[in-house]
């Protein structure tokens, strides 16, 4: 077996795994800021990557399943409980999926999420967020269970034999991997062997909700955009100005720019950039063709922090404003430099 263990800052671990005879790869767990890794190290280790395979929804991080799996033209692997629309094989407990030699045995280990699956290949098991190093993935998210997970924990998962290296989703120490045996050893909720206690123990943890877990749900399961990568995206679409730019052109009484404000009104009028008009990113789409009647005029768009106004400069690209820029940064870095504001309406 071919096995690297790629993980994140954040503790994610995602594994590609290949046939040495045939050259055929799985990515399990891909994470989506990895993608390029994986695609180094397929080539690196001379394996093409088959198959893609999420062990479960994640809440806690954005799966690159789906937007690798278009890039890469291969099928997305999940349980069959899975409600992302992004499942090209639908796997359940006790099924073998073939990659090359190499024999991806699923174990159903529901406990977490509803759809959580560990993957048992020859000496090593990937546990998904089933079973940590030290720990369990937690039952207190959508689909979670803690009965189901003392189900899958102590009739399934940790009857496979001691010495099976296990490999979980997520790491929080310097080790980069435990064995089934240690687990039952030193695993402290594991030595809750009682069902009721171990629900009780589950429910009493009172965990902190992961960072971005609406966004993570909304776009796991949908195949949706993160606010990174809509950003992102229309980043790469326009052209921005330097603040110190503008001022030379405003100071320079002939501006050849057109400057809008597309923050509240509210705050246009504390304060905005000296000759801006105002357009709420809100009403941007139903007022431009008021207030913008020229289509090829050069309109700086800014906004408070920079985000909203790169989105809005590529919302007006696509409506024909061809050369709409956005200004670097936002209206709080213009008052920092101490740069003229004006209250005239
Ligand atoms: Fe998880």
């Amino acid at each position: 077996m071919i096995f690297h263990q790629i993980a994140t800052e954040r503790g994610c671990q995602s594994y590609l795994v290949g046939c040495p005879d045939s050259c055929a790869a799985v990515v399990i767990d891909p994470d989506i800021h990895e993608l390029e890794r994986y695609l180094t190290l397929a080539a690196q280790s001379g394996l093409r990557i088959r198959y893609l395979l999420d062990t479960h929804t994640h809440a806690d991080h954005f799966s690159a399943a789906d937007e690798l799996a278009a890039e890469l033209s291969v099928p997305v692997i999940m349980h069959k409980n899975s409600p992302s629309p992004y499942v090209d094989m639908a796997v359940d407990d006790g099924e073998i999926v073939k990659v090359g030699k190499l024999s991806l045995n699923i174990l159903h280990t529901p406990g977490h999420t509803a759809d959580s699956m560990c993957v048992h290949i020859e000496d090593r098991v990937f546990t998904g967020d089933t079973l940590l190093i030290g720990g369990t993935g937690r039952t207190d998210l959508p689909t979670g269970d803690a009965g189901c997970l003392f189900d899958s924990l102590f009739h399934k998962l940790l009857r496979l034999d001691p010495e099976t290296r296990v490999y979980p989703a997520h790491i929080y120490s310097d080790r980069a991997f435990t064995t089934i045996g240690a687990e039952i050893a030193d695993n402290k909720r594991l030595q809750v062997t009682d069902r009721d206690k171990f629900i009780a123990m589950m429910q009493s943890l009172n965990l902190t909700m992961p960072e971005h877990l609406s966004e993570a749900l909304r776009t796991n399961l949908s195949g949706s955009k993160t606010v990174e990568q809509m950003l992102g995206a229309a980043a790469q679409r326009i052209a921005f100005m330097s603040q110190e730019e503008i001022l030379r052109r405003i100071q320079s009484g002939a501006p050849d720019i057109t400057l809008l404000d597309v923050r509240e009104r509210e705050s246009y009028e504390q304060g905005h950039i000296p000759g801006a008009i105002l357009i709420p990113r809100g009403q941007l789409e139903l007022r431009v063709d008021a207030l913008l009647p020229d289509p090829t005029a050069r309109i700086v768009v800014y906004c408070q922090y920079g985000k909203v106004s790169t989105l809005a400069t590529a919302t007006l690209r696509e409506m024909g404003f061809t050369r709409a820029i956005a200004m670097a940064q936002g209206m709080e870095s213009w008052l920092e430099k101490g740069y003229p504001t004006s209250t005239s309406l």
